[in-house]
């Protein structure tokens, strides 16, 4: 009998013998399958989890122990992230393919094991192995402990709200042939929201989008989630006004808006009234992006909210969309979002920093000798677009494998310029390698992430694993550390696991390297993280074994 099997019934004979609720080890099993599906009137076989996409939501409770067995039944590798959840001494089930593990090879499974340590609300879990993310991913949902309420009035219902991005063409073949040439990825054909596109009329059977029935009189929470791979988006409800109580899995002070704004990574609860009795209603996910030269899938995915009662062939109550280079709509959610810091749930913000580092974000073209163009495009970190292992790093950190990375990533520019300056300087190449920056366990980090023009100012979405940070500063144009430091907020700031640096500006952000190991940081939006818009922290251990990290699972992949 496997491990895996023998905790099962361990769990199962426990669970049953208590109350289902106290249960504190949630199971769950993950088939990677191919499954046919339909959408803008083509079927075609997509990767999902379970035949569902979006796949299965994780439903676990603050202090629970995880156990996911994932088996892989396609032809191509695999690898699971389960996004912003902390992973404190767990970094063997982080997931990023080469960083923290080798893929889940065609007809192998591993079992992912973590502890939801101090965390509560809606993250999500997707692949993060090239671009498999497109349809392998869900929402995790993780209540508080039992008996704590959540600190705002509690909702009649919750529902799961998943906006995503399609393509019509086989996703991992379009990168692999842009990739080859030398040019950038398609758009997508549409964006989703719960997997649906919305009506699409031409179809010989028409495909209706996601309709939402709701009750008048009751409160929803609505657990936002944004899978799409490459855009950031706008999402509102006709008539209706959202208010805003959570993101990344922290509590925020509530505000009310009626759009929000939401980047590929973030995850966000927002309560909504159904108060207006009768009624069908327009839900739309719209795209933003400043630079209009840069190509982006200009459609609006829809859904329907409708009131229960309501006759379906009832007009549709619409709603303006915001134009997609609306800066100021972007920017006032942005700056609304407050950390709740009450006394159960404080703001824990480094005051003393140990580590205080710069990045700039940039674009290159190298030449390829392989590629059909003669050269490739590439993104980096500090000058420095980041190059995969061929085995995983805290393997190589663990074992103590040299070879495998370089601990000098330079905390600051090696060469200084005016980075969102007209004039950029105009050798656009770029190094390469896989080069960490080392952290002493409990360090404290400030880190601004600083946007350039380099080829291309864009608004960045940049994750970081293992930790959350504080969003204590931004600013537009360059950074300044004699000024900017002093506008800093340092009482309640959000805390978040991934934060969009703004088009030609800046962000800072605080943590304290409390869990050894080591984690991935990059841009979310996959096209730029395909370019090696990546790097990675390794954080030694602490003294003991409560700050050291675990020893690997059994089952971990090799490569
Ligand atoms: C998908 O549909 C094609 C064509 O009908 C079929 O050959 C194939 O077996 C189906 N694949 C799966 C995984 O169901
Ligand atoms: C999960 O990890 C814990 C250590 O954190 C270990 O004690 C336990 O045996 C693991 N469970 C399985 C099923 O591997
Ligand atoms: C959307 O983009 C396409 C080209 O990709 C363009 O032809 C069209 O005018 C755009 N639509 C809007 C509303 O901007
Ligand atoms: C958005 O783009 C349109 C058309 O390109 C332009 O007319 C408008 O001024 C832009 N708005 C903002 C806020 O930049
Ligand atoms: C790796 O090196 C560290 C520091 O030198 C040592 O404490 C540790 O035991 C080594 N680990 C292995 C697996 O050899
Ligand atoms: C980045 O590195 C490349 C390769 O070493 C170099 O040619 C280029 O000048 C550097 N750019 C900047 C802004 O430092
Ligand atoms: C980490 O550092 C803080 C501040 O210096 C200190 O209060 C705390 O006890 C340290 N934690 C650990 C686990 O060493
Ligand atoms: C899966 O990953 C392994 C280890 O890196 C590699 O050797 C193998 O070629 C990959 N298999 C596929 C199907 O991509």
């Amino acid at each position: 009998m496997s491990k895996f099997l023998q905790v099962f019934l361990v769990v199962l004979v426990a669970c049953l013998t208590s109350s289902l609720v106290q249960c504190k080890i949630q199971i769950y099993k993950f088939n990677v399958m191919m499954t046919n599906t339909t959408r803008l009137c083509e079927t075609k076989p997509i990767v999902t989890v379970n035949g569902l996409f979006p796949g299965p939501t994780l439903f676990v409770k603050e202090g629970d122990t995880v156990l996911i067995k994932v088996v892989n039944q396609i032809q191509s590798n695999m690898t699971i992230h389960w996004h912003g959840i902390r992973q404190i001494r767990t970094g063997w089930s982080d997931g990023p393919a080469f960083i923290t593990q080798c893929p889940i090879q065609p007809g192998q499974s591993y079992v992912y094991n973590f502890t939801i340590t101090e965390q509560r609300g809606t993250l999500w879990w997707h692949a993060h192995i090239g671009w498999m993310r497109s349809t392998v991913h869900g929402a995790v949902v993780i209540v508080p402990k039992q008996g704590v309420p959540y600190p705002f009035p509690t909702p009649d219902k919750e529902i799961e709200i998943i906006l995503g991005e399609w393509w019509k063409s086989d996703v991992e073949e379009m990168i692999e042939n842009a990739l080859k040439i030398g040019i950038g990825p398609d758009i997508s054909d549409s964006y989703t929201i719960n997997g649906l596109t919305g009506p699409v009329s031409s179809c010989s059977s028409p495909q209706e989008g996601f309709n939402w029935v709701v009750e008048n009189g009751k409160k929803y929470m609505l657990r936002i989630v944004n899978a799409a791979l490459n855009e950031e988006l706008f999402f509102k409800i006709a008539n209706h006004k959202l208010t805003i109580v959570e993101v990344d899995a922290t509590y925020v002070k509530p505000f009310q808006t009626e759009t929000i704004f939401i980047t590929p990574g973030q995850t966000m609860n927002a309560i909504l009234d159904a108060d207006l009795g009768t009624g069908n209603y327009l839900m739309a996910a719209s795209p933003f992006m400043e630079e209009v030269h840069v190509p982006i899938d200009n459609r609006t995915a829809t859904a329907t909210l409708q009131y229960s009662g309501t006759n379906p062939s009832e007009p549709i109550k619409l709603t303006d969309i915001p134009a997609q280079n609306d800066t100021s709509v972007a920017t006032s959610f942005v700056d609304s979002l407050k950390s709740l810091n009450s006394q159960e749930y404080p703001a824990r913000v480094p005051l003393n920093i140990d580590h205080s580092l710069l990045f700039t974000i940039g674009f290159g073209i190298n030449p390829c000798a392989n590629c059909v163009t003669g050269s490739e495009l590439l993104a980096n970190f500090n000058n420095i677009s980041f190059i995969k292992p061929e085995i995983s790093l805290l393997n190589a950190h663990f074992f103590n494998i040299s070879g495998v990375f370089s601990d000098d990533f330079p905390g600051n520019p090696l060469n200084p310029y005016d980075y969102t300056g007209t004039s950029q300087p105009r050798n656009l190449r770029t190094m390469q390698g896989t080069r960490l920056y080392r952290l002493a366990y409990n360090s404290t980090v400030q880190l601004v992430l600083q946007d350039t023009g380099m080829i291309s100012p864009e608004n960045h979405p940049i994750h970081l694993h293992g930790f959350n940070f504080f969003v204590v500063g931004k600013g537009l144009g360059n950074y300044n550390p004699d000024n900017d430091p002093n506008n800093f907020n340092l009482v309640d700031p959000v805390e978040r696991n991934t934060i969009g640096v703004p088009t030609g500006g800046w962000v800072a952000i605080r943590f304290r390297a409390d869990n050894p190991g080591v984690w991935f940081m990059h841009c979310h939006l996959e096209v730029h993280t395909t370019w090696g818009l990546e790097m990675a922290f390794v954080v030694d251990n602490g003294k003991g074994p409560k700050e050291s990290i675990l020893p690997p699972p059994q089952d971990l992949p090799t490569c």
